[in-house]
């Protein structure tokens, strides 16, 4: 497995180029699957979930076929012709689940393995389930499989999500684009992602009203069509960049930084004493002088990022203050804590939360990543650590950011990646 060999201690200068949205390519590459025509993505990032939702598409039939040589457009199309997600591919990407909407409004059927859980928590899909059966699909529980049906069509119906659920509203978003009659979303979640999804479908043809709310309506259509559709920047790359300058001492300009996306990351990073300038075309980060503690606590868009908590908290490590870090979306997603506090930093977590008091330096050290958010923090924690610091299986990293050590070397960091 590969390592990544970081030398801290060298503030970060220069610029990096945020890609596409992991979050929003991985929904919208499954919306192909509502049509027979082609889906064309652009700015699409590449990485590890990319391939193996590629993979999941072929199994069902769908072609993912690179345009130009770049591998960041792909033309994605075909006729449904098999409705099994099978185990060795959803037990890697619980994103797989999204394909249980897309196949009842196509097919009728869908045989999906259950995702089981993940290092960050159980993170159940009763809510995508539940929602399916209020549009007219019975599910029954087989083998670790869900065997999904439906008589005839789907039909529209009004689903009020009893929390915020990001991959309960595209299922149920993308089911209902087909379905016969009106479906309304209550309680949606209002990720940028999901306003990249629903934008997608209506230029396919979908009739989706209330984009960016909290409350969607979707008139369903008999069929869509193809489209061509470029996947809006990663805001969580784009605060983690944000992080690694500050946590660095230094100043980077993330071009395609979209200012907008960021939500309460901005207010929070500036809390900090993170100097963040909305240019044209991108953000300039800058740490103005000390690191001032700043509590957060994660909540769903716009409030701050759960995907941003562990980045933080590295941040919050080297404060002149202490930082409260409460993280109320996923169970236990604090499995950085104890690899950062080999580092030096001084973090106890009770409950979900967590107490950040700042020290003033950190040390290197082999330390273990556990899942993609977390790995990143080591990064991060790493880049400003005196010495050298080894991060272990770096295929969580993969998952999420891509070429993460050669942006960073481009501005200036000691970091390099080890084959393992
Ligand atoms: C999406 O996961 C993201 N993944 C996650 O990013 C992100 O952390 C999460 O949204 C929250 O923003 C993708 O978009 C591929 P949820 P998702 O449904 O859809 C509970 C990353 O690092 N819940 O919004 O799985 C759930 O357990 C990943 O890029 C139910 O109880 O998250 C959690 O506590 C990690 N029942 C909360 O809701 C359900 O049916 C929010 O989960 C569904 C969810």
């Amino acid at each position: 497995m590969d390592r990544i060999r970081i030398r801290g201690g060298k503030p970060l200068s220069g610029e990096i180029i945020i890609g596409g949205a992991k979050n929003a390519a991985l929904p919208l590459m499954v919306a192909a699957m509502l049509t027979d025509q082609r889906l064309v993505l652009s700015n699409v990032p590449r990485l590890a979930d990319i391939q193996t939702m590629s993979l999941l598409l072929a199994q069902h039939g769908i072609a993912v076929d690179p345009v130009g040589n770049d591998g960041r457009t792909l033309s994605i199309g075909g006729t449904i012709t098999s409705t099994e997600a099978p185990y060795d591919i959803v037990r890697k990407m619980r994103a797989s689940a999204l394909v249980l909407g897309p196949l009842l409004a196509r097919t009728g059927e869908a045989r999906v393995s259950m995702p089981g859980g993940c290092a960050i928590g159980a993170r159940p899909i009763d809510l995508h389930l539940k929602g399916l059966e209020q549009m007219g699909a019975a599910f029954r529980l087989d083998g670790g499989y869900i065997d999904g049906a439906v008589n005839g069509r789907l039909h529209g119906a009004t689903i009020v999500f009893p929390i915020v659920s990001v991959g309960a509203t595209e299922n149920l978003l993308m089911a209902a684009a087909l379905a016969d009659g009106r479906t309304v979303l209550a309680n949606a979640a209002r990720e940028p992602e999901i306003g990249d999804l629903a934008r997608c479908l209506n230029a396919m043809g979908a009739q989706i009203a209330g984009i960016d709310s909290d409350r969607l309506t979707i008139d369903g259509v008999e069929r869509l069509h193809g489209a061509e559709h470029s996947i809006i920047p990663d805001r969580i790359e784009t605060g983690t960049y944000a992080c690694a300058a500050a946590i660095t001492g230094g100043e980077v300009m993330l071009h395609n930084g979209r200012v907008e996306h960021l939500g309460a990351t901005v207010r929070t990073l500036r809390e900090a004493g993170v100097d963040v300038v909305d240019l044209p075309g991108g953000l300039h980060i800058r740490r103005l002088n000390g690191l001032h503690g700043a509590d957060v606590m994660t909540e769903p868009y716009p409030g701050f990022p759960t995907d941003m908590q562990a980045q933080f908290m590295a941040l919050m490590a080297l404060s002149d203050g202490a930082a409260m870090v409460t993280e109320t979306i996923f169970e236990n997603r604090f499995m950085h804590v104890p690899e950062l506090n080999r580092m030096g930093a001084r973090i106890n977590v009770h409950g979900a939360s967590a107490i950040v008091r700042g020290v003033p330096t950190l040390s290197g050290a082999p330390v273990m990543a556990t899942d993609l958010r977390a790995s990143v923090s080591l990064i991060l924690a790493g880049l400003a650590a005196r010495g050298e610091t080894m991060v272990n299986r770096v295929y969580h990293l993969d998952r999420g950011y891509e070429a993460v050590e050669q942006k960073l070397a481009a501005c200036g960091a000691d970091i390099e990646r080890l084959p393992g």
